[in-house]
């Protein structure tokens, strides 16, 4: 395999006896960067599986592009490592095996790499997989992903592994409190879980990471319509989360985490919530349901206010919260709000070294008009019309309202535009996998 400096997206396949070789169009060199260079490198695995190659060889030099002399050896050996094996993955767990398929690649052979270039691919292939695991979860339909599965996926997932893993049932969380969370999974034949993961490479305050998990969004009574809205990867944020901890603890993270995974499954049957019901919330707020479908931050909430009792150094909360997000940024960045100045600038410049792209929105106190109710401490939207516009600004402004009182630096991922991948990702269709990458490294960078 090598790159010549035709345009991206350029390929020739050179077959000679027992062996093809790949040229692959690296474009214009000065025009290289780190983002270009994630998709090159995806490029290359799937270019093999369209050739059925494989087997792969490449030399290190081949890899070492001038615009990318800010990374060191390990740092690019990672980078290598976790973009080779994302683009080698590909959601086939329900397909009957088919000799139509492309064969996956089974091997990549990297020569003439350095020490510390080799460590960083060892680094690489662990952070694929766990992001690979994280899509498996969210791709696997809601049938068969209830609150009650992904609980049991928390504990698989770190099995072996120094994590602790507890998880909350319905009468634990009736005793709590917990009536938001409670709240949504009562239209649902299957019942909430909220569940506890505990990684303590470290002594000292933990970082806290909520992911929403909310196994199928239907809508509730507010029923969604049409169809194309995958919602069965509405607990992508909690996959995250749990791949996240996992992450830390196999390659051995000097840090104290903590997972919350609240998982509910949004259904308009009999016991549903209806439009106007209020819920008192863990934090003993009300809430006045708006609108059913707005489920995720009522999960959320209760999960903030759960993260309260770890005396946490940062809370991060990660969430297919709106569809307003995609509005506002597309497919391409994840929606960051925050209140904090130094999180938000720590986030976003993992977001650009990780891959996991961030774009933050702003969250100033005129917002909060979006989260008042005239029935209930607070509401969980704004009505129709005024409610089109601003939503994920409003979904991040309701969740502040239980953040507050963390006392400790907060952010709101709202990764909805990155639930799945999009055109050019050169990865498989389906769950993306963010921000595993990224939070991961937060664990690792983040000093209060
Ligand atoms: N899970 C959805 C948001 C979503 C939509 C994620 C598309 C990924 C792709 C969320 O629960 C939802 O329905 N949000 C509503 C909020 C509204 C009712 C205030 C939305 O965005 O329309
Ligand atoms: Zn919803
Ligand atoms: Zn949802």
């Amino acid at each position: 395999m090598s790159f010549t400096t035709e345009a991206k997206g350029t390929k020739r396949v050179v077959r000679e006896k027992g062996s093809t070789t790949l040229e692959i169009g690296a474009g214009n060199k000065s025009e290289m960067s780190q983002r270009t260079f994630i998709t090159l490198v995806r490029s290359i695995v799937q270019t093999a599986k369209l050739e059925r190659v494989e087997k792969i060889s490449l030399g290190a030099a081949t890899l070492a592009f001038p615009q990318l002399k800010q990374l060191t050896d390990q740092e690019l050996g990672s980078l290598v490592a976790q973009n080779l094996v994302m683009a080698n993955y590909e959601f086939r767990t329900y397909k009957t095996p088919s000799k139509k398929d492309l064969p996956l690649v089974r091997s990549v052979q990297i020569s003439g790499a350095s020490k510390a270039f080799q460590a960083g691919i060892k680094k690489g292939v662990v952070i694929g997989q766990e992001v690979n695991a994280c899509r498996e979860l969210a791709n696997t339909p809601g049938g068969d992903m209830t609150p009650q599965t992904l609980a049991k996926a928390a504990k698989l997932a770190v099995k072996g592994l120094p994590v602790s893993v507890r998880t909350l049932g319905v009468p634990e969380m009736q005793k709590l409190g917990m009536g938001a969370i409670l709240g949504v999974g009562k239209g649902s034949q299957t019942p909430p879980t909220f569940t506890i993961m505990e990684y303590k490479g470290a002594t000292g305050a933990p970082i806290v990471l909520a992911g929403k998990g909310i196994t199928f969004d239907s809508g509730g009574i507010n029923l969604k319509s049409g169809d194309g809205h995958e919602m069965h990867m509405d607990m992508s944020g909690a996959a995250a989360v749990i791949h996240a901890v996992a992450l830390a603890a196999r390659l051995k993270s000097k840090k104290h985490v903590i997972g919350l995974i609240p998982a509910a499954e949004n259904m308009p049957g009999n016991g549903a919530l209806r439009p106007h019901d209020i819920l008192k919330s863990l934090s003993g707020k009300t809430i006045e349901v708006v609108n059913t479908d707005a489920e995720g931050r009522l999960v959320l909430a209760d999960a903030l206010t759960y993260a309260k009792r770890f005396k946490p150094s940062a809370v991060i909360d990660v969430a297919t919260l709106t569809g307003s997000a995609m509005s506002a940024l597309g497919l391409y960045a994840s929606a960051l709000l925050t209140r904090d100045e130094k999180l938000a600038t720590e986030l976003l410049k993992l977001s650009e070294t990780s891959g996991d792209y961030l774009w933050q929105l702003p969250m100033w106190d005129e917002y909060e008009e979006s989260v008042k109710s005239n029935v209930a401490d607070v509401a969980n939207c704004v009505p129709m019309p005024a409610g089109r516009y601003a939503g994920s600004i409003n979904g991040g402004m309701f969740l502040w309202q239980f953040a507050q009182e963390l006392n400790c630096p907060w952010a709101h991922l709202d990764i909805a535009p990155r639930m799945t991948s999009a055109p050019g990702d050169e990865l498989a269709k389906g769950a993306a996998g963010e921000p595993v990458r990224l939070l991961y490294a937060f664990i690792e960078g983040w000093k209060p």
